[in-house]
């Protein structure tokens, strides 16, 4: 199975990324989980990749394409993957289509987490991440048990540096000038179910499960 979870900055991707990987027993790849990473470690990658994150910009197609490519070739994606936070541009979409040809995977759903500007920017400016297993928190609507402590692995949590009321702003213009028109992209192909990312973390999982159930048939 490979799934496409889509949505803006904030939509709760990464939050129901972690539910359904669970329940679906996915490999949860985030690109940008791995550029964040790469970005920590200092290598090349990350060093290329910074200064597009830190002002809320899209890191260059043909970086974010290789990647993937190489991701998708290991073998512990033969059980199954979600793909969250990409494609983000059309030419990202085409080119994932060559990889899954390429490896013989097919994709089976494209999820969009659907929430409005305004929600968005309480969401990501109240956003803790655990620096050790990346799981999300919110300081509001998904507190940790132990404040600034993961309930998963004990580790310390973290606000993301472009979790910023300015570059929230940002990743927002981005997304509809250059993600948007993937929402079309897919429905072309018959691919695409929206949900209402505007609830509750459990009603959104209860409505992406569903769908996923159907699909697996
Ligand atoms: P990325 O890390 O993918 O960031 P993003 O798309 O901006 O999305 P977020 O991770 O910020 O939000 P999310 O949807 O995962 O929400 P979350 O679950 O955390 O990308 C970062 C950067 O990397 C990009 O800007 C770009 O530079 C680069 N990059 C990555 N992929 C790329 C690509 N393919 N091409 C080019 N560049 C790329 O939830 C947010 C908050 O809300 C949390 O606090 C959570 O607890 C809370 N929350 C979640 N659901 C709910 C709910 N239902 N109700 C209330 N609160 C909720
Ligand atoms: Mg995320
Ligand atoms: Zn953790």
């Amino acid at each position: 199975m490979l799934v496409i979870l889509m949505g803006p900055p904030g939509a709760g991707k990464g939050t129901q990324a972690e539910r359904v990987t669970r329940e679906f027993n996915l490999l949860h790849i985030s690109t940008g989980d791995i550029l964040r990473s790469a970005v920590k470690d200092e290598t090349s990658l990350g060093k290329k990749a910074k200064e597009y994150m830190d002002r809320g910009a899209l890191v260059p197609d043909e970086i974010v394409i290789g990647m993937i490519r190489e991701r998708l070739a290991k073998p512990d994606c033969a059980g199954g993957v979600l793909l969250d936070g990409f494609p983000r541009t059309v030419e990202q979409a085409e080119a994932l289509e060559h990889v899954l040809k390429d490896l013989q995977l097919k994709n089976d759903a494209v999820i969009n987490v659907d929430v409005a500007a305004d929600e968005l920017l309480s969401r990501l400016t109240g956003r803790r991440v655990c620096r050790n297993c990346s799981s999300t928190y919110h300081i509001k609507f998904n507190p940790p048990r132990v404040r600034n402590i993961c309930d998963h692995c004990s580790g310390e949590l973290y606000q993301r540096s472009d979790d910023t009321v300015e570059t929230v702003k940002e990743r927002l213009d981005v997304y509809s000038r250059q993600t948007l028109p993937l929402i079309e992209f897919y429905q072309r192909k018959n691919l695409y179910h929206a949900v209402d990312g505007a609830r509750a973390i459990d009603e959104v999982f209860a409505d992406i499960s569903a769908h996923l159930q159907k699909t697996k048939g």
